[in-house]
C-alpha cells in the first residue's frame, strides 16, 4: 500500500518540495500506525527545508518534512499498551520522520490521547510549540509563583502558548509583541505587553527572574540586562553566551524541544479545561502545503498554521 507524503530530495526553497508516493510505514513493536487527519508548520520545517536545521544533514535525504500530527490510530505493534486501533491521538514527532503525510509512525511515548473537545486542526497546532513553551519556562527555566518573565516574541506559534502557561503558573507575565497583537497578548493574559518597535522592553521590563527568548539577536543581548542576580535566560536558538551570563550573574540556557506524551498529556488536560486555548492563524488543504509554509515562513502569523489531510 502507498501514502503521499510531501518530501524534500535536496535542500532549497519552496520549490524543492514535492508529493511522492511512497510505502505506508509499519509499526515496530513499540510503535503506532497514525492515519494524519491534521498536521502543523513549524519554523522548524522551512529550516529543515533550507538546510538550516542541524541535526538534519544531505545523508537523511529525501525526507518527509513535519513534525506535529493529529490523527486517527490505524495499527499498533506487540507491545504498545496504551492505544488501540480506532484511538484519536496527537503527538510532536522526532526529526526521523514526518507528519505532512497521508500516515505516519508514532513511538507510544511521543503520543497522548487528543484532548477530548478539541478537533484534528486544533490538535495538530499544539504539540511542538506547546511542549517547547512548557519545557522553556519549567524543565529548563525552573518557573514558579509569584516569579516575573519576559517572553519575547509571545504571540507566535511558542509565545501564545508560554504566556498562557506562565499565567497558570501564577508568574507576573512581560511580553513583547507587534502592535498588531497588543490585545491578542492582553487576551492570552500577559500583564505587561511591549510592543517591540515602538517601546524599548528595558524601559518596562527590569528585575526578572526568567527571559523566554524566541527571538535571539539583539534582542538577547540587550535581554541581559533586564534579568536580576541569580536570573535565567532560556533561548530556543541556541546557547546563549557564556560570558555575557557571567557578566550578568545569570544562567544562560540553550535547548532542543523533544517530544513527550506525558508532558503532552497534562498540556491536552489544560486545554480540556478550558484554561489553555490554542490559536489558528490559518488552515490549508493538503495540496496547498507548499503555500501554508510560505505563509509561515514570511507573512505576521498570529500562532499556528495548520495543514488538513482527513
Ligand atoms: N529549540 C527548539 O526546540 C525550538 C522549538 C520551537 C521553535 N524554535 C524556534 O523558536 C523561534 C520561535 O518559534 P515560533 O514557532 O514561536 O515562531 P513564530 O510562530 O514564527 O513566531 C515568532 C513571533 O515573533 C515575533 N517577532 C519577530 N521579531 C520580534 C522581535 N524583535 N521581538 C518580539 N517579537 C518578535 C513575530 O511577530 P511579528 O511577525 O509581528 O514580528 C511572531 O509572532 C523560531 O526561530 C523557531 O525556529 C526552536
Amino acid at each position: 500500500m502507498t501514502m503521499r507524503a510531501l518530501r524534500i530530495h535536496e535542500f532549497g526553497g519552496p520549490e524543492v518540495m514535492r508529493f511522492d508516493d511512497v510505502p505506508v510505514p509499519q509499526p515496530a513493536d513499540d510503535e503506532l500506525l497514525l492515519r494524519v487527519h491534521a498536521a502543523s508548520v513549524n519554523p522548524v520545517d522551512y529550516k529543515t527545508r533550507e538546510g538550516k536545521f542541524g541535526p538534519v544533514g544531505e545523508d537523511q535525504l529525501p525526507l518527509t518534512l513535519g513534525r506535529d500530527v493529529s490523527g486517527t490510530v490505524e495499527a499498533c505493534g506487540r507491545r504498545v499498551e496504551g492505544f488501540r486501533p480506532g484511538d484519536e491521538a496527537y503527538a510532536m514527532l522526532a526529526h526521523d520522520r514526518g507528519a505532512f503525510a497521508e500516515y505516519v509512525i508514532l513511538k507510544e511515548d511521543e503520543a497522548s490521547p487528543k484532548p477530548g473537545g478539541l478537533g484534528h486542526v486544533e490538535a495538530a497546532s499544539v504539540p511542538l510549540a506547546a511542549l517547547t513553551a512548557w519545557q522553556g519556562l519549567f524543565d529548563h527555566g525552573g518557573l514558579q509563583a509569584g516569579q516575573r518573565v519576559l517572553i519575547h516574541g509571545a504571540a507566535g506559534g511558542v509565545g501564545h502558548f508560554a504566556v498562557q502557561f506562565a499565567r497558570e503558573k501564577g508568574a507576573r507575565v512581560h511580553v513583547t509583541v507587534s502592535e498588531r497583537d497588543v490585545e491578542f497578548a492582553r487576551r492570552l493574559g500577559a500583564d505587561e505587553v511591549i510592543d517591540y518597535r515602538s517601546e524599548r522592553f528595558e524601559d518596562r521590563a527590569r528585575d526578572m527572574d526568567l527571559v523566554f527568548d524566541l527571538i535571539a539577536g539583539d534582542t538577547q543581548q540587550r535581554s541581559w540586562s533586564v534579568l536580576k542576580p541569580g536570573g535565567t535566560m532560556v533561548s530556543t536558538l541556541g546557547p546563549p553566551s557564556e560570558d555575557e551570563a557571567r557578566a550578568h550573574h545569570a544562567r544562560g540556557v540553550g535547548y532542543m524541544a523533544e517530544p513527550n506524551g506525558g508532558q503532552l498529556a497534562a498540556i491536552g488536560r489544560m486545554i480540556e479545561a478550558g484554561s489553555v486555548v490554542p490559536e489558528i492563524d490559518a488552515t490549508f488543504p493538503f495540496d496547498d502545503a507548499r503555500a501554508a509554509e510560505t505563509h509561515k515562513q514570511e507573512d505576521h502569523v498570529r500562532g499556528k498554521v495548520v495543514l488538513r489531510l482527513a
